[in-house]
């Protein structure tokens, strides 16, 4: 297998909870790299989610994917695209879908017409939920699910050299409080009640963000062109038992909390199973303590209130008019 060592990436969304996390993995363990973020800075996109990394290695553009002429310029001048930028929040898209067609769709086409262009690298990040109960779901996941279609089109019918990663849900630090993690931590550090979803059986399988990163980096380099990788870290847990971990960890009571008015079209589990990626590519988790990965995260948010108290009133706000 030949190694594809890319010295100037593209990570587009590179603002955002995911994408910022990737870029400082990049930062700290691969040093040969330079990371142009493409970023509109969206409500989820802050541009302090790139403090620290080092002058010279990283550019920040502030721009948007959709924008032909400015994905072809960046495009020009690197040799790989990861691709982070999107709208990600399921209950947004069940409000207002038209951003999420825009961004997921249109933008991700504009990308690969850049890469099919300039012969450029292209991985593109997707999430497991594209594989969910597909009948009475909300538009965040159809909109995500054509992004990895049109992928695998540009492959096939152009050539470009893509690959696909499903990941499980992320969590860690920098995750925009309208997450449900980050809105539980900040709720009880605000001394608002926790909000749980319908009955609280519902299983997401965890991963921590620097575990995704590392395996986006090993299939950037040794995946398969035209493949799709999923990516998981065998951490399924129903929400009430997340929920209770957060609770027991913060000093709150087991039944601290609310429950609330439950997501229209809820899907009730997603589990991954990362073998292919595992074997192939011999990538392995290195942060499958939950909580470990907990503390450290309640921690983060704990010391940095500057980062997520202005999108807490707001965030809540908005739950509070759809009764959640
Ligand atoms: P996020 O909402 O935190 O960040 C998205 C970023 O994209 C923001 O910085 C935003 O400003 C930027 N963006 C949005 N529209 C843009 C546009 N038109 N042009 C340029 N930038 C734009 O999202 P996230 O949770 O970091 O997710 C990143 C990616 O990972 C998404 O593709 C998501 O589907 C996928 N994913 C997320 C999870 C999860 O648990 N959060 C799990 C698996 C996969
Ligand atoms: P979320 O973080 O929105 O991720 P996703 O919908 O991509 O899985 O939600 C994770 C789970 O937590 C999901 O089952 C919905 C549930 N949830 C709550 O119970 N309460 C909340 O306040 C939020 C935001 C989510």
């Amino acid at each position: 297998m030949t190694e594809f060592n890319p010295s100037n990436i593209i990570v587009t969304g590179g603002a955002g909870f995911i994408g910022s996390n990737f870029a400082h993995w990049v930062a700290d363990n691969k040093p040969g790299v330079h990371v142009t973020v493409l970023d509109a800075l969206t409500y989820a996109g802050n541009r302090e989610n790139l403090d620290g990394i080092p002058e010279g290695r990283m550019t920040f553009v502030h721009g948007d994917i959709c924008d032909a002429d400015l994905v072809d310029r960046l495009f020009s001048e690197a040799d790989a695209c990861v691709h982070f930028a999107a709208e990600s929040h399921n209950d947004n898209s069940i409000a207002d879908p038209a951003p999420f067609v825009r961004t997921n769709v249109e933008g991700t086409f504009t990308l690969l017409e850049a890469a099919r262009r300039h012969g450029t690298r292209f991985h593109h990040i997707s999430t497991d939920e594209v594989y969910g109960d597909l009948a009475l779901d909300d538009p965040a996941r159809f909109t995500k699910a054509a992004s990895d279609l049109l992928v695998r089109a540009w492959h096939r019918t152009y050539g470009v050299a893509a690959t696909i990663s499903n990941c499980s849900n992320n969590y860690g630090p920098r995750q925009h409080v309208e997450k449900f993690i980050p809105r539980q931590i900040t709720n009880v550090l605000s001394g608002i009640r926790p909000k749980l979803y319908g009955d609280g059986l519902n299983v997401r399988d965890w991963i921590h963000t620097e575990d995704h990163s590392s395996a986006v980096w090993a299939i950037l380099e040794r995946g398969r062109i035209g493949e799709t990788y999923l990516i998981g870290a065998d951490g399924e847990r129903n929400n009430i038992d997340v929920l209770r971990a957060i609770l027991e960890e913060m000093g709150q009571g087991p039944d601290d909390f609310d429950w609330v008015r439950d997501r229209p079209g809820h899907d009730r589990r997603y589990a991954i199973d990362s073998t292919k990626l595992r074997r192939e590519l011999g990538w392995r988790p290195a942060r499958t303590d939950f909580a470990e990965g907990l503390r450290d995260t309640i921690a983060w948010y704990r010391d940095n209130p500057g980062w997520w108290q202005g999108a807490k009133e707001a965030t809540e706000a908005k739950y509070a008019a759809q009764g959640q």
